[in-house]
């Protein structure tokens, strides 16, 4: 067995690796405790090599013991040298992950793939989450290929897009009133209720979690088992961060690389995390959520204090766009590589641009963002942003005159 138990990750305690999630303790949250001996004897590099194009080819380091993947074909997606990008920004070694070509269109599929997984091998009778709106379209279509019914809560007013996909694999959707804070905490009463339904972000979020170490495994991988000098992450709740750093310290402990990789932030202005990295304080929560980038909007993020830990402890930071600055960023990666991502992929980018101009990224590292979901998903919050279409009668006098301007 892989799995030997779930940790406190505050006070250490142990408990049997069922769908538990917070110490009886101290309250902390629970993480996957592996062992370790086992993985190395069985994990290899050309093993990987001759693996499934998914997420699924890191499969000793994820912690399923013995059933078949629930796989849509989440992970592996392009990795690319951004050189257009890159030349924009001064940086001569410039990579994305492309996670808006992942199945439902965001990274959010790495995650689920794995959490919906651990509800079919713990047995559970339905699915559900709480979310700002990709964790919802990915869950919907995991749980249309599982066979479980998926139940849903997200707060009012996240994109129709987001609410259409989650609709039509057939999951029930819940729109709450409130923030996304007020909908996880609704989820996670219905969760207390409901102990063989599998929240994925609630009960099942330590397996769930462990989804996107992949994103750590690939980077490695094509960089011929490497480590990049920094990445850049966006972050909600934070999760995301803390996995990537614990993806790339489990192929340290099989030996797979060397070295330390700067971890940096980008949240959109106002949010707890970066506000904390930026101030030295503590991740004090925010009830208020003025951004129009939703799938980032958490206000009080459960793994905050861990992902500023981890940007502190190697020396990375956290950058904080505006809303304006961030549809900039849509935009460059649109024009200069024709990446189309959405609000959240914006953050990132306006993040890295905000880190070289502060001399924090240095021109000749190599550097890893992460573009973690599609823009088509977003469209009508950015649209009053872009250049009009330009509208002529179908004359070819009306479009030569158009073109002389
Ligand atoms: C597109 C996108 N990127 C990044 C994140 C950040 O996720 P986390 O909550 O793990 O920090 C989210 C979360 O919903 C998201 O939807
Ligand atoms: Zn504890």
């Amino acid at each position: 067995m892989k799995v030997i138990a779930l940790k406190c990750k505050i006070c250490g305690k142990e408990f049997p690796p069922k769908a538990l999630y917070t110490c009886d303790n101290c309250f902390g949250p629970l993480e996957v405790k592996y062992d370790w001996e086992f993985i190395a004897e069985n994990v290899s590099k050309e093993k990987i090599k001759k693996g499934p194009l998914s997420i699924w080819r890191y499969a000793d380091f994820l912690p399923i013991e013995n059933v078949d993947p629930i796989d849509l074909g989440a992970g592996y997606t392009r990795f690319i040298k951004a050189e257009n990008l890159g030349k924009e920004l001064g940086l001569k070694n410039l990579y994305l992950i492309d996670d808006s070509t992942n199945p439902t269109y965001s990274f959010k599929d790495r995650v689920v793939s794995v959490a919906v997984t651990k509800a079919k091998e713990f047995g559970m009778k339905a699915v559900g989450c709480a979310s700002t709106g990709n964790l919802a379209g990915s869950l919907s279509a995991h749980a249309a290929k599982a066979n479980l019914p998926a139940y849903i809560f997200v707060p009012r007013g996240i994109e129709k897009g987001k609410i259409i996909q989650a609709l039509v694999h057939g999951a029930n959707v819940i729109e709450v009133e409130g923030t996304y804070d007020d909908a996880n905490r609704l989820a996670t009463e219905v969760a207390e209720e409901n102990p063989d339904w599998g929240f994925v972000n609630i009960n099942l979020r330590p397996y769930y979690a462990e989804g996107s170490k992949t994103l750590a495994y690939e980077t490695a991988e094509h960089l011929n088992w490497e480590l990049p000098d920094q990445v850049v992450v966006p972050m909600a709740s934070g999760a995301l961060l803390c996995a990537i750093y614990r993806g790339f310290e489990d192929l340290k402990r099989v030996d797979f690389v060397d070295g330390e990789v700067i971890m940096n932030g980008a949240q959109p202005a106002g949010l707890p995390i970066a506000k904390a990295v930026k101030s030295g304080g503590d991740v004090i929560p925010v009830r208020e959520l003025k951004t129009i980038v939703h799938s980032l909007a958490i206000g009080n993020p459960a793994d905050g204090m861990f992902a500023k830990e981890i940007i502190e402890k190697t020396g990375g930071y956290a950058e904080d766009p505006s809303d304006v600055e961030s549809i900039e960023g849509v935009k460059l990666l649109a024009r200069t590589e024709g990446i189309f991502t959405e609000l959240a992929g914006g953050v990132t980018i306006a993040g890295l641009k905000r880190l070289v101009e502060e001399g924090r990224i240095d021109k000749s590292d190599v550097v890893v963002a992460y573009i973690t979901g599609n823009g088509l998903k977003t469209g009508e919050s950015i649209v009053s942003y872009l250049e009009d279409t330009i509208k002529i009668k179908a004359k070819l006098e009306e479009f030569e005159e158009v073109i002389s301007w």
